[in-house]
């Protein structure tokens, strides 16, 4: 699906005038463009990287780290805006440091996500701009760096920095921005983890292994500790993966984070597979997301064991899982999420 806030910058990526760097969030996943030695790709998403790569782009996946690329080396940057406001900022700070003076930084994006506030607060910082509606509700927004004052770096909440979200009385979270529901528990995985023994009864020998399929900071995988069992944590977002090994070295626990699409490149198969799936690519509700993170529980899970998926009750996902699982039950539900039991009726 073509997203209007990036066909405005579009033109600017299949032309490119001097150094450009695109900077390019999870609501691009299956853009294409032509790759040009002008051009520089830096996504936090690890599908994203790939597939970019695969088209023989030069890009970068790391959690929006520009220090591989020396400062001041850009004429311009290109930024779809992110969802959320400590990425958004943290990424502006970053264009105004990579960018040449008089480079400029494109910025496009909804109102309703915030783009004329991100303007004004750019164009304090880089001295010149100007910003205007294109189609509907999309602006864009072209900035000059023509200021060298540092003072006035956007408040990107310490980005960069893992710090201890929430707690419960057996663990201490670590995380940051740029995570999903970085600075909280969810709710839903919460609920998960209350009837974890409610799921495991349903299993005809102990759980040997683990899956956490889309882990973010590794919430449900330090909640599966108890069980003494090797887990493995994946998630494609590289600032979820660095959360979650720094909340593993803080606990003698044998899980491990991989970062991947899906679960892609994970060979093994194990007893238990816990999710708290995403439906949301971006700025937009993705079926076909829900879809992939069935297929992939499903190619993963021993023939005996289970999949442990916890869902909004609005989301269809017992009836979705059908074409992939012989069993696929709804153990529990509260008046917002419901708890999926998947298996392959062995
Ligand atoms: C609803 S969150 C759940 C996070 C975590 N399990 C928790 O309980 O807090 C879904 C997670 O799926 C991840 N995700 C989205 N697309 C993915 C993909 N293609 N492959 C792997 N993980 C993905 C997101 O980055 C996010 O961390």
């Amino acid at each position: 699906m073509s997203d209007p806030a990036f066909e405005r910058l579009r033109p600017y990526l299949e032309q490119p005038q001097g150094q450009t760097l695109w900077v390019a969030d999870e609501n691009l996943l299956t853009t294409r463009i032509n790759p040009s030695p002008l051009l520089k790709a830096i996504t936090n998403r690890y599908d994203l990287a790939e597939n970019l790569k695969r088209q023989d782009w030069s890009a970068l996946y790391s959690d929006y780290d520009f220090s591989v690329h020396t400062d001041a080396s850009f004429d311009r940057v290109i930024y779809r805006i992110s969802k959320e406001k400590p990425v958004v900022h943290h990424l502006i700070n970053q264009a105004f440091r990579a960018l040449k003076p008089g480079g400029q930084l494109l910025l496009a994006g909804a109102k309703t996500e915030g783009i004329k506030t991100y303007f004004s607060k750019a164009k304090a910082l880089f001295g010149e701009g100007d910003c205007s509606k294109t189609a509907g509700d999309i602006w864009f927004a072209q900035l000059t760096k023509t200021s060298t004052d540092m003072s006035a770096l956007l408040d990107d909440q310490n980005y960069t920095r893992i710090r201890a979200v929430a707690a419960d009385e057996q663990f201490e979270y670590f995380s940051k921005p740029g995570v999903f529901g970085w600075d909280k528990i969810d709710k839903g995985s919460a609920y998960l983890i209350e009837h974890l023994d409610q799921f495991l009864m349903t299993l005809i020998e102990p759980p040997r292994s683990a899956l956490d399929l889309g882990c973010g900071y590794g919430y449900l995988s330090l909640n599966l500790s108890h069980l003494d069992i090797p887990v493995t944590a994946t998630d494609n977002n590289a600032a979820a993966i660095k959360a979650c090994e720094y909340n593993f070295n803080r606990y003698p626990i044998d899980a491990q984070a991989v970062a991947d699409n899906c679960a892609e490149q994970i060979a093994k198969k194990f007893d238990l597979i816990v999710c708290n799936p995403p439906f949301h690519a971006g700025f937009s509700v993705d079926g076909d997301l829900t879809d992939r993170f069935l297929k992939a529980a499903h190619d993963h899970l021993e023939s005996r064991g289970i999949a442990c998926f916890v869902t909004n009750l609005h989301i269809p996902l017992e009836r979705k899982a059908a074409r992939w699982f012989k069993q696929a039950e709804v153990i529990a539900a509260n008046g917002h999420f419901k708890l999926i039991r998947l298996s392959h009726g062995n």
